[in-house]
Protein backbone atom coordinates (compact mmCIF):
# COMPACT_ATOMS: atom_id res chain seq x y z
CA UNK A 1 0.00 0.00 0.00
CA UNK A 2 1.55 3.64 -0.50
CA UNK A 3 2.59 5.91 2.18
CA UNK A 4 0.49 9.39 2.15
CA UNK A 5 0.79 12.28 4.02
CA UNK A 6 -1.79 13.81 5.35
CA UNK A 7 -2.83 16.42 8.23
CA UNK A 8 -2.95 14.29 12.20
CA UNK A 9 -6.71 13.99 12.79
CA UNK A 10 -7.04 15.86 16.18
CA UNK A 11 -8.17 12.68 17.57
CA UNK A 12 -5.38 10.97 16.78
CA UNK A 13 -2.99 13.46 18.54
CA UNK A 14 -1.53 11.38 21.45
CA UNK A 15 -1.31 8.74 19.01
CA UNK A 16 0.99 11.34 17.32
CA UNK A 17 3.19 11.82 20.16
CA UNK A 18 3.78 7.91 20.85
CA UNK A 19 4.53 7.23 17.67
CA UNK A 20 7.25 9.87 17.84
CA UNK A 21 8.54 7.94 21.06
CA UNK A 22 9.47 5.05 19.07
CA UNK A 23 11.31 6.75 16.46
CA UNK A 24 13.00 9.16 19.52
CA UNK A 25 13.19 5.85 21.56
CA UNK A 26 12.16 7.95 24.28
CA UNK A 27 9.39 8.02 26.66
CA UNK A 28 7.56 11.33 27.25
CA UNK A 29 5.13 11.66 30.33
CA UNK A 30 1.56 12.09 30.10
CA UNK A 31 1.63 15.12 31.53
CA UNK A 32 4.10 16.43 28.97
CA UNK A 33 2.40 15.28 26.22
CA UNK A 34 -0.33 17.33 27.65
CA UNK A 35 1.46 20.51 27.76
CA UNK A 36 2.49 19.78 23.86
CA UNK A 37 -0.96 19.52 22.73
CA UNK A 38 -2.00 22.77 24.40
CA UNK A 39 0.69 24.59 22.66
CA UNK A 40 -0.18 23.04 19.34
CA UNK A 41 -2.22 24.02 16.42
CA UNK A 42 -3.61 20.94 15.17
CA UNK A 43 -3.97 22.41 11.28
CA UNK A 44 0.06 22.08 11.15
CA UNK A 45 0.55 18.57 12.54
CA UNK A 46 1.36 15.95 9.43
CA UNK A 47 2.21 12.40 9.64
CA UNK A 48 2.97 9.51 6.87
CA UNK A 49 -0.03 6.99 6.86
CA UNK A 50 0.76 3.62 5.30
CA UNK A 51 -3.07 2.34 4.96
CA UNK A 52 -4.37 3.66 8.71
CA UNK A 53 -1.36 2.73 10.25
CA UNK A 54 0.71 6.36 11.20
CA UNK A 55 4.35 5.55 10.35
CA UNK A 56 6.11 8.89 10.80
CA UNK A 57 5.08 12.49 12.71
CA UNK A 58 5.93 16.33 12.07
CA UNK A 59 4.39 19.17 13.62
CA UNK A 60 4.83 23.45 13.07
CA UNK A 61 4.76 26.04 16.02
CA UNK A 62 2.95 28.72 15.22
CA UNK A 63 5.57 31.44 17.23
CA UNK A 64 7.48 34.88 17.24
CA UNK A 65 10.92 34.76 16.57
CA UNK A 66 12.84 38.24 18.05
CA UNK A 67 15.03 39.43 15.01
CA UNK A 68 16.91 42.51 14.79
CA UNK A 69 14.73 45.24 15.49
CA UNK A 70 11.39 43.44 16.17
CA UNK A 71 9.86 39.70 15.61
CA UNK A 72 9.19 38.17 12.29
CA UNK A 73 6.26 35.00 12.47
CA UNK A 74 7.81 31.80 12.48
CA UNK A 75 6.79 28.17 11.75
CA UNK A 76 8.37 26.12 14.68
CA UNK A 77 9.44 22.27 12.97
CA UNK A 78 9.25 19.99 15.24
CA UNK A 79 8.66 16.19 16.20
CA UNK A 80 9.98 15.13 12.47
CA UNK A 81 9.78 11.35 12.46
CA UNK A 82 9.67 8.21 10.65
CA UNK A 83 9.30 4.80 12.23
CA UNK A 84 12.39 2.59 11.71
CA UNK A 85 10.41 0.61 9.40
CA UNK A 86 9.81 3.19 6.98
CA UNK A 87 12.82 5.23 6.55
CA UNK A 88 15.14 6.37 4.20
CA UNK A 89 11.87 6.18 1.79
CA UNK A 90 11.49 9.74 1.30
CA UNK A 91 8.69 10.28 3.83
CA UNK A 92 10.64 13.11 5.92
CA UNK A 93 11.64 15.05 2.59
CA UNK A 94 7.78 14.76 2.07
CA UNK A 95 6.80 16.53 5.25
CA UNK A 96 9.27 18.61 4.88
CA UNK A 97 7.98 20.05 1.62
CA UNK A 98 4.10 19.70 3.40
CA UNK A 99 5.38 22.19 5.96
CA UNK A 100 7.74 24.72 4.23
CA UNK A 101 5.00 25.87 2.08
CA UNK A 102 2.39 25.32 4.97
CA UNK A 103 4.66 28.13 6.45
CA UNK A 104 4.73 29.87 2.95
CA UNK A 105 1.14 29.76 2.12
CA UNK A 106 0.48 31.44 5.41
CA UNK A 107 3.04 34.47 4.78
CA UNK A 108 5.68 32.91 7.61
CA UNK A 109 8.89 34.39 6.52
CA UNK A 110 10.87 32.29 8.82
CA UNK A 111 10.98 28.41 9.69
CA UNK A 112 13.07 27.16 12.73
CA UNK A 113 14.00 23.84 14.41
CA UNK A 114 16.49 22.53 16.37
CA UNK A 115 18.22 19.14 14.76
CA UNK A 116 18.98 16.13 16.32
CA UNK A 117 21.57 15.91 13.75
CA UNK A 118 22.93 18.75 11.60
CA UNK A 119 23.46 16.66 8.43
CA UNK A 120 19.78 16.57 7.95
CA UNK A 121 18.23 19.75 7.26
CA UNK A 122 20.49 21.46 5.80
CA UNK A 123 19.25 20.08 2.12
CA UNK A 124 16.03 21.98 2.73
CA UNK A 125 18.12 25.14 3.23
CA UNK A 126 18.48 25.35 6.49
CA UNK A 127 21.20 27.65 8.14
CA UNK A 128 23.00 27.66 11.61
CA UNK A 129 21.64 30.74 12.91
CA UNK A 130 22.78 30.09 16.24
CA UNK A 131 25.78 28.54 17.84
CA UNK A 132 25.18 27.08 20.94
CA UNK A 133 27.80 27.21 23.70
CA UNK A 134 27.34 24.35 26.12
CA UNK A 135 28.78 23.74 29.96
CA UNK A 136 30.51 20.62 31.84
CA UNK A 137 31.73 23.01 34.87
CA UNK A 138 34.14 22.05 37.89
CA UNK A 139 31.92 24.02 40.15
CA UNK A 140 34.57 24.60 42.80
CA UNK A 141 36.88 25.63 40.22
CA UNK A 142 35.83 28.40 38.36
CA UNK A 143 35.58 31.49 40.70
CA UNK A 144 34.67 35.20 39.61
CA UNK A 145 37.72 37.18 38.21
CA UNK A 146 37.10 40.19 40.44
CA UNK A 147 35.79 40.40 44.04
CA UNK A 148 31.86 41.33 43.08
CA UNK A 149 29.52 42.18 45.81
CA UNK A 150 27.76 39.63 47.03
CA UNK A 151 23.67 41.12 46.50
CA UNK A 152 20.64 40.63 46.98
CA UNK A 153 18.69 37.03 47.75
CA UNK A 154 17.44 33.86 46.17
CA UNK A 155 13.45 32.81 46.55
CA UNK A 156 12.84 28.90 45.67
CA UNK A 157 9.42 28.57 44.37
CA UNK A 158 6.73 25.77 44.85
CA UNK A 159 5.65 23.57 41.99
CA UNK A 160 2.99 26.10 39.49
CA UNK A 161 4.19 29.32 41.16
CA UNK A 162 6.46 31.83 39.89
CA UNK A 163 5.65 32.71 36.03
CA UNK A 164 4.67 36.34 36.41
CA UNK A 165 7.88 36.55 38.42
CA UNK A 166 9.97 35.30 35.56
CA UNK A 167 8.42 36.45 32.60
CA UNK A 168 9.25 40.01 32.57
CA UNK A 169 12.85 38.93 33.08
CA UNK A 170 12.31 36.59 30.19
CA UNK A 171 10.90 39.60 28.06
CA UNK A 172 13.99 41.68 29.11
CA UNK A 173 16.37 39.59 28.08
CA UNK A 174 14.57 39.29 24.75
CA UNK A 175 14.66 42.35 24.08
CA UNK A 176 18.26 42.46 24.64
CA UNK A 177 19.23 39.91 22.02
CA UNK A 178 17.90 38.39 18.47
CA UNK A 179 16.58 34.38 18.73
CA UNK A 180 14.29 34.53 21.90
CA UNK A 181 10.90 33.32 20.66
CA UNK A 182 7.54 35.24 22.58
CA UNK A 183 6.58 32.78 25.21
CA UNK A 184 2.83 32.79 26.00
CA UNK A 185 1.46 31.53 29.24
CA UNK A 186 1.04 27.84 27.68
CA UNK A 187 4.60 27.44 26.79
CA UNK A 188 6.06 28.78 30.29
CA UNK A 189 3.68 25.61 31.22
CA UNK A 190 5.98 23.54 29.91
CA UNK A 191 9.31 25.24 30.66
CA UNK A 192 8.94 25.61 34.83
CA UNK A 193 8.52 22.64 37.08
CA UNK A 194 5.28 21.30 36.80
CA UNK A 195 5.60 18.08 38.68
CA UNK A 196 6.43 17.03 42.09
CA UNK A 197 8.24 14.41 41.56
CA UNK A 198 10.31 13.48 38.19
CA UNK A 199 8.90 10.88 36.01
CA UNK A 200 12.13 8.87 35.94
CA UNK A 201 12.46 8.55 39.68
CA UNK A 202 14.75 11.42 40.29
CA UNK A 203 14.74 14.77 42.07
CA UNK A 204 12.87 17.19 40.51
CA UNK A 205 12.90 20.32 38.47
CA UNK A 206 13.17 24.01 40.37
CA UNK A 207 13.08 27.27 40.06
CA UNK A 208 14.57 29.83 41.97
CA UNK A 209 14.47 33.26 41.47
CA UNK A 210 16.83 36.13 42.31
CA UNK A 211 15.70 39.46 43.81
CA UNK A 212 16.78 43.11 44.82
CA UNK A 213 15.29 46.33 46.07
CA UNK A 214 14.58 46.84 42.23
CA UNK A 215 12.98 43.61 42.15
CA UNK A 216 13.48 39.96 40.15
CA UNK A 217 16.39 40.07 38.06
CA UNK A 218 17.16 36.93 37.23
CA UNK A 219 15.84 33.07 37.59
CA UNK A 220 17.02 29.33 36.47
CA UNK A 221 15.32 26.18 36.34
CA UNK A 222 17.79 23.22 36.96
CA UNK A 223 17.46 19.99 39.01
CA UNK A 224 20.21 17.82 40.78
CA UNK A 225 21.49 14.52 40.09
CA UNK A 226 22.54 13.29 43.27
CA UNK A 227 25.67 11.04 43.66
CA UNK A 228 27.91 10.06 46.35
CA UNK A 229 31.70 8.39 45.80
CA UNK A 230 33.61 6.99 48.30
CA UNK A 231 35.06 10.26 48.87
CA UNK A 232 32.04 12.11 49.25
CA UNK A 233 29.27 13.84 47.38
CA UNK A 234 29.60 14.19 43.56
CA UNK A 235 26.21 15.71 42.48
CA UNK A 236 25.55 17.49 39.33
CA UNK A 237 23.34 20.37 38.53
CA UNK A 238 21.56 20.21 35.08
CA UNK A 239 20.53 23.92 34.28
CA UNK A 240 17.69 24.17 31.70
CA UNK A 241 17.52 27.55 31.30
CA UNK A 242 18.95 30.51 33.49
CA UNK A 243 18.11 34.30 32.86
CA UNK A 244 18.81 37.69 33.75
CA UNK A 245 17.56 41.21 32.64
CA UNK A 246 20.81 43.17 34.52
CA UNK A 247 24.67 42.43 34.37
CA UNK A 248 24.08 41.71 38.39
CA UNK A 249 21.41 39.00 37.86
CA UNK A 250 23.47 37.13 35.25
CA UNK A 251 26.45 37.43 37.62
CA UNK A 252 24.62 36.29 41.03
CA UNK A 253 22.14 33.41 39.47
CA UNK A 254 25.70 31.66 38.18
CA UNK A 255 26.98 32.34 41.93
CA UNK A 256 24.09 30.59 43.14
CA UNK A 257 24.28 27.49 40.62
CA UNK A 258 28.18 27.17 41.08
CA UNK A 259 27.74 27.16 45.17
CA UNK A 260 25.35 24.51 44.84
CA UNK A 261 25.66 22.64 47.60
CA UNK A 262 27.40 18.94 47.33
CA UNK A 263 27.36 19.81 43.70
CA UNK A 264 30.58 19.77 41.94
CA UNK A 265 29.50 19.53 38.38
CA UNK A 266 27.16 22.08 36.25
CA UNK A 267 26.07 21.07 33.04
CA UNK A 268 23.81 23.22 30.34
CA UNK A 269 24.05 23.96 27.05
CA UNK A 270 22.07 26.50 24.45
CA UNK A 271 24.33 29.30 26.16
CA UNK A 272 24.85 32.24 23.40
CA UNK A 273 28.71 32.21 21.99
CA UNK A 274 29.24 35.24 24.00
CA UNK A 275 27.42 34.53 27.50
CA UNK A 276 29.20 36.94 30.07
CA UNK A 277 29.95 33.95 32.42
CA UNK A 278 32.69 33.43 30.34
CA UNK A 279 33.93 37.21 30.90
CA UNK A 280 32.92 36.76 34.45
CA UNK A 281 35.02 33.18 35.26
CA UNK A 282 38.38 33.22 37.19
CA UNK A 283 39.01 30.45 35.13
CA UNK A 284 37.17 30.10 31.90
CA UNK A 285 38.64 26.60 31.01
CA UNK A 286 37.17 25.11 33.97
CA UNK A 287 33.78 25.61 32.51
CA UNK A 288 34.36 22.96 30.21
CA UNK A 289 32.73 24.74 27.34
CA UNK A 290 32.07 23.22 24.06
CA UNK A 291 30.48 24.45 20.63
CA UNK A 292 27.92 22.91 19.11
CA UNK A 293 25.11 24.27 16.75
CA UNK A 294 22.12 25.87 18.18
CA UNK A 295 18.50 27.09 16.03
CA UNK A 296 18.52 26.42 12.44
CA UNK A 297 16.81 28.94 10.69
CA UNK A 298 14.78 28.77 6.98
CA UNK A 299 14.44 31.81 5.02
CA UNK A 300 10.94 30.76 3.67
CA UNK A 301 10.49 34.48 2.18
CA UNK A 302 13.55 36.43 1.45
CA UNK A 303 11.98 39.72 0.66
CA UNK A 304 9.68 39.73 3.59
CA UNK A 305 12.20 38.21 5.75
CA UNK A 306 14.87 41.00 4.65
CA UNK A 307 12.43 44.03 5.11
CA UNK A 308 11.68 42.32 8.75
CA UNK A 309 14.73 43.30 10.42
CA UNK A 310 16.47 46.04 11.19
CA UNK A 311 20.09 46.90 9.88
CA UNK A 312 23.44 48.06 11.80
CA UNK A 313 25.15 47.62 15.04
CA UNK A 314 22.93 50.46 16.48
CA UNK A 315 20.04 49.35 14.27
CA UNK A 316 20.39 52.51 12.13
CA UNK A 317 22.77 51.41 9.29
CA UNK A 318 22.79 52.82 5.81
CA UNK A 319 24.23 50.96 2.36
CA UNK A 320 23.38 49.33 -0.58
CA UNK A 321 23.79 45.40 -1.38
CA UNK A 322 22.86 43.20 -4.10
CA UNK A 323 23.26 39.63 -3.68
CA UNK A 324 22.68 36.77 -6.35
CA UNK A 325 20.76 33.97 -4.19
CA UNK A 326 20.71 30.31 -4.88
CA UNK A 327 17.60 28.59 -3.53
CA UNK A 328 16.54 25.36 -5.58
CA UNK A 329 14.21 24.34 -2.73
CA UNK A 330 12.03 27.51 -2.49
CA UNK A 331 12.70 28.59 -5.85
CA UNK A 332 10.41 31.53 -5.34
CA UNK A 333 13.38 33.10 -3.36
CA UNK A 334 16.57 32.33 -6.23
CA UNK A 335 17.82 34.99 -7.96
CA UNK A 336 19.20 38.31 -7.05
CA UNK A 337 18.12 40.89 -4.73
CA UNK A 338 18.44 44.65 -4.40
CA UNK A 339 19.01 45.53 -0.46
CA UNK A 340 18.83 49.28 -0.24
CA UNK A 341 19.25 50.40 3.80
CA UNK A 342 18.56 53.90 4.79
CA UNK A 343 18.28 54.81 8.61
CA UNK A 344 18.41 50.99 9.31
CA UNK A 345 15.19 49.72 7.41
CA UNK A 346 15.75 47.87 4.22
CA UNK A 347 14.00 47.93 1.12
CA UNK A 348 14.50 44.24 -1.18
CA UNK A 349 13.67 43.70 -4.23
CA UNK A 350 14.57 41.99 -7.45
CA UNK A 351 16.91 43.36 -9.84
CA UNK A 352 18.90 42.79 -12.89
CA UNK A 353 21.90 45.22 -11.74
CA UNK A 354 25.36 43.08 -11.05
CA UNK A 355 25.56 41.08 -8.10
CA UNK A 356 28.07 42.08 -5.04
CA UNK A 357 28.09 38.70 -3.21
CA UNK A 358 26.61 35.29 -4.02
CA UNK A 359 24.98 32.65 -1.40
CA UNK A 360 22.93 30.20 -0.82
CA UNK A 361 19.55 30.29 1.41
CA UNK A 362 21.62 28.24 4.27
CA UNK A 363 24.74 31.00 4.38
CA UNK A 364 21.67 34.11 4.30
CA UNK A 365 20.03 32.02 7.46
CA UNK A 366 23.09 32.19 8.90
CA UNK A 367 23.32 35.69 8.61
CA UNK A 368 20.57 36.38 9.32
CA UNK A 369 20.07 37.10 13.32
CA UNK A 370 23.86 37.99 13.22
CA UNK A 371 25.04 34.80 14.40
CA UNK A 372 27.75 34.91 11.41
CA UNK A 373 29.41 37.88 9.70
CA UNK A 374 29.45 37.33 6.04
CA UNK A 375 33.51 37.75 6.00
CA UNK A 376 33.58 34.36 8.19
CA UNK A 377 31.47 32.89 6.00
CA UNK A 378 33.54 33.63 3.55
CA UNK A 379 36.49 32.47 4.67
CA UNK A 380 34.61 28.93 4.70
CA UNK A 381 33.77 29.65 0.87
CA UNK A 382 30.18 29.65 1.33
CA UNK A 383 29.61 33.84 0.79
CA UNK A 384 31.23 34.60 -2.49
CA UNK A 385 32.86 38.29 -2.88
CA UNK A 386 31.72 39.60 -6.26
CA UNK A 387 32.85 42.86 -6.25
CA UNK A 388 35.68 44.37 -3.66
CA UNK A 389 34.70 45.39 -0.71
CA UNK A 390 30.84 44.14 -0.43
CA UNK A 391 31.94 41.57 2.43
CA UNK A 392 33.21 44.86 4.42
CA UNK A 393 29.46 46.83 3.43
CA UNK A 394 27.71 43.07 4.29
CA UNK A 395 29.20 43.29 7.91
CA UNK A 396 28.31 46.94 8.45
CA UNK A 397 24.66 45.79 7.98
CA UNK A 398 24.01 42.33 9.29
CA UNK A 399 25.64 42.04 12.92
CA UNK A 400 24.22 42.24 16.05
CA UNK A 401 26.18 43.57 19.06
CA UNK A 402 25.15 40.71 20.78
CA UNK A 403 25.14 36.85 19.32
CA UNK A 404 21.80 35.67 18.74
CA UNK A 405 20.41 33.28 21.87
CA UNK A 406 17.85 31.00 21.60
CA UNK A 407 16.71 29.51 25.48
CA UNK A 408 13.65 27.80 24.06
CA UNK A 409 14.10 24.16 22.41
CA UNK A 410 11.05 22.61 21.17
C1 LIG B 1 15.70 11.64 10.59
C2 LIG B 1 14.49 10.89 10.03
C3 LIG B 1 13.23 11.66 10.33
C4 LIG B 1 14.69 10.77 8.51
O1 LIG B 1 13.52 10.25 7.91
P1 LIG B 1 13.54 9.50 6.49
O2 LIG B 1 12.15 9.38 6.04
O3 LIG B 1 14.39 8.30 6.58
O4 LIG B 1 14.29 10.59 5.59
P2 LIG B 1 14.24 10.68 4.01
O5 LIG B 1 14.07 9.28 3.43
O6 LIG B 1 13.26 11.68 3.57
O7 LIG B 1 15.71 11.20 3.70
C5 LIG B 1 15.98 12.27 2.84
C6 LIG B 1 17.48 12.38 2.68
O8 LIG B 1 18.06 12.70 3.94
C7 LIG B 1 19.04 11.74 4.30
N1 LIG B 1 18.94 11.52 5.76
C8 LIG B 1 17.82 11.29 6.45
N2 LIG B 1 18.10 11.14 7.75
C9 LIG B 1 19.43 11.30 7.87
C10 LIG B 1 20.32 11.27 8.98
N3 LIG B 1 19.89 11.04 10.22
N4 LIG B 1 21.62 11.47 8.74
C11 LIG B 1 22.07 11.69 7.48
N5 LIG B 1 21.28 11.74 6.39
C12 LIG B 1 19.96 11.54 6.60
C13 LIG B 1 18.64 10.49 3.52
O9 LIG B 1 19.74 9.64 3.34
C14 LIG B 1 18.14 11.09 2.23
O10 LIG B 1 19.24 11.46 1.42
P3 LIG B 1 19.19 11.31 -0.17
O11 LIG B 1 18.07 12.19 -0.62
O12 LIG B 1 20.54 11.78 -0.60
O13 LIG B 1 18.91 9.86 -0.44
C15 LIG B 1 14.39 9.47 10.62
O14 LIG B 1 15.58 8.77 10.36
C16 LIG B 1 14.16 9.45 12.12
O15 LIG B 1 13.03 9.42 12.57
N6 LIG B 1 15.27 9.46 12.94
C17 LIG B 1 15.14 9.42 14.39
C18 LIG B 1 14.49 10.69 14.96
C19 LIG B 1 15.21 11.96 14.53
O16 LIG B 1 16.42 12.06 14.60
N7 LIG B 1 14.44 12.92 14.07
C20 LIG B 1 14.91 14.24 13.73
C21 LIG B 1 14.47 15.16 14.82
S1 LIG B 1 15.15 16.76 14.67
Amino acid sequence: MSVEIRVCPPERFTELIKTAEIAFAEDMPDDMIGRVERVADKERWFAPFDGERMVGTSGIFTMNLKVPGGELPTGGVTFVTVLPSHRRQGLMSGMMRRMIDDCHSRGEPLAALWAAEGTIYQRFGFGMATICLNLEAEARSVGFAREWPREGSFRMLPVGEGRELVAPIYEAARAERCGFFARPPEWWEGVLPFVEKDAKGGAARRLVVYETADGPEAYAVYKIKSEWIGRGPKSEAVVDEAIASTPRGTREIWRYLLELDLVRTVKTWKLPFDHPLFALAAEPRRLGTTMGDGLWLRIVDVGAALEGRTYGIDGRGSGQLTIELRDDYCPWNAGRWRIQVADGRARAARTDAAADLALDANDLACLFMGGYAATGLATAARVVELRPGSLVVADGLFPTPLKPWCPQEF
